[in-house]
């Protein structure tokens, strides 16, 4: 799809993220033919540079995040080329006449703001866009999580964007959204007619998503302890994992359409009852120290883990749950959502010792694909021998080397704001009734001054959360690479 000519203003453009995805994003975009001669990437921050520090800065960056011999020296030039720099100061006055007056001059038809800063200051900085007339009524604004703590606070913030930006302007992202797995979730159940009849409480067992990380805390401790794992990663994350497994099939693959969908998953679940949620913490291990060492707070509280039955009360899913798990310092990295089919209704073979049923897995990350675990006949004159074995569909085996090399969400994620294409970033009301729902759950923990679970770092999570599912007769997919 082409792509216009665009003014992308980076608020926090010497930040970490935009340094780190942004960026060198946006230049592998340019190497894919995506990035027009007129198109302008303008850095904006608080701090004093010139526009040639800001490209030193950045072909810094480009170096360290891309790597120096992966980059072609002509390309990166003409990509620094494209590349300006504003001082502007979000809530006083200074720069932003300067920034009005470069927007103007040969203005580009697509204009857009990401403000890559905290959320204290989306609220400042889209008044001051649309009082100085900088934001136009067809310009976009690109804001991301933390997006509110909870629901007053998420509600708050979607006020003060719509004070100066319609709902169709504003572009929320979840970066899980960007991820080309996620994306293959819709492909593989709305392009198929394999599976959508057998997507549905009589037929599945029960739905199991995880986000496994091996990593800490990683020097993000004072912000992740105010959070804990429900904030950081279930209210957004696997709750768009959730929506996007659960959702009715769109009439149209289009923004909002898709967004209505998830919006009724959202709206279907059931509170959390006390008893199906289990929250964790990690203890210290080989790899490193302990949660409470991480987060610089010896009396923290917070969870490092939740692991989560949820009910959807719909004519689809009733009796069918989704398990939900993720946490840190855990034995690897890994993300998947395991589809778990019910057992045929009647075994007419000799059933297997360690028998699983069929499974339709979806790898988010690492080896991106989907695997579809079967059960055939064990080739040989002994029998009726069964085996379990999976149909695999790892994008680099099947479709090429060239698959290896996916786009980053981000990357993903930015040409659509450019496109003018918000199906992948969420709605402000879908926001809101994920923050009501998860509200419930931490208040609850909050009432009763729960205390995480311990567990081992380097582990697959507490015992309790095992329990959870045992507890039903079933079991957690092993976390592994
Ligand atoms: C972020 C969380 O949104 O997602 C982090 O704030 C987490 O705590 C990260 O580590 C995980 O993203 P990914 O893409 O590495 O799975």
């Amino acid at each position: 799809i082409p792509v216009e000519p665009f003014d992308l203003v980076i608020f926090g453009g010497t930040g970490d993220l935009a340094r780190r995805k942004i960026l060198p994003g946006l230049y592998r975009r340019m190497l894919a033919g995506q990035m027009p001669t007129e198109a302008r990437i303008i850095g904006a921050a608080r701090s004093k540079l010139s526009h040639k520090a800001f490209r030193e800065m950045i072909a810094e960056a480009l170096d360290t995040f891309i790597g120096a011999e992966k980059l072609d020296p002509e390309m990166a030039k003409t990509f620094l080329s494209r590349l300006h720099y504003m001082h502007v100061d979000a809530m006083g006055e200074d720069g932003w006449d300067d920034l009005g007056a470069l927007l103007d001059k040969d203005a580009n038809p697509v204009r857009a703001f990401y403000l890559s800063v905290g959320p204290s200051l989306f609220g400042p900085i889209a008044e001051k866009l649309y009082n100085t007339g900088i934001a136009t009524s067809s310009s976009r604004i690109v804001v991301e999580k933390p997006l509110g703590h909870d629901l007053a606070s998420a509600k708050a913030l979607n006020a003060q964007l719509a004070e100066s930006f319609d709902e169709r302007q504003v572009y929320r992202i979840d970066h899980y959204l960007g991820k080309e797995t996620v994306q293959n979730l819709m492909a593989v159940r709305f392009a198929n007619a394999l599976f959508e009849p057998l997507w549905n409480a009589r037929h599945v067992d029960h739905v199991q998503i995880t986000v496994s990380e091996s990593i800490g805390t990683g020097g993000r401790g004072a912000y992740y302890d105010k959070s804990g794992a429900m904030r950081d990663m279930v209210q957004n994350h696997l709750m768009q994992l959730l929506c996007l497994t659960a959702m009715e099939p769109p009439g149209r693959f289009e923004a909002d359409r898709v967004r209505d969908e998830k919006l009724k998953v959202i709206r279907a679940l059931e509170p959390v009852q006390p008893d199906e949620a289990v929250r964790g913490q990690y203890r210290a291990g080989p790899e490193g120290p302990d949660y409470k060492t991480d987060a610089e707070n010896p009396d923290s509280r917070t969870e490092s883990y939740v692991a989560l039955k949820v009910h959807i009360a719909n004519w689809r899913w009733t009796g069918t749950p989704f398990y939900l798990r993720t946490g840190k310092r855990l034995r690897a990295r890994m993300s998947e959502i395991a589809v778990i089919f019910k057992e045929p209704p009647h075994a007419i073979f000799p059933k297997l010792p360690a028998h699983q049923s069929n499974a339709l897995v979806i790898r988010l990350q690492p080896d991106e694909g989907i695997t579809m675990r079967m059960t055939i006949k064990e080739p040989g004159p002994g029998g009726m021998r069964l085996a379990d074995v999976p149909l695999d569909m790892t994008f680099a085996d099947a479709l090429g080397p060239d698959a290896g090399d996916m786009p980053d969400a981000y990357e993903r994620l930015i040409m659509d704001v450019i496109r003018g294409d918000q199906t992948l970033f969420m709605r402000g009301d879908e926001v809101e009734a994920a923050w009501e729902w998860t509200d419930a759950i931490l208040d609850d923990w909050q009432e009763r001054r729960d205390v995480p679970k311990p567990y081992d770092a380097g582990g697959s999570g507490p015992e309790d959360a095992l329990a959870l599912m045992h507890h039903d007769g079933r079991r957690w997919r092993e976390i592994e690479v």
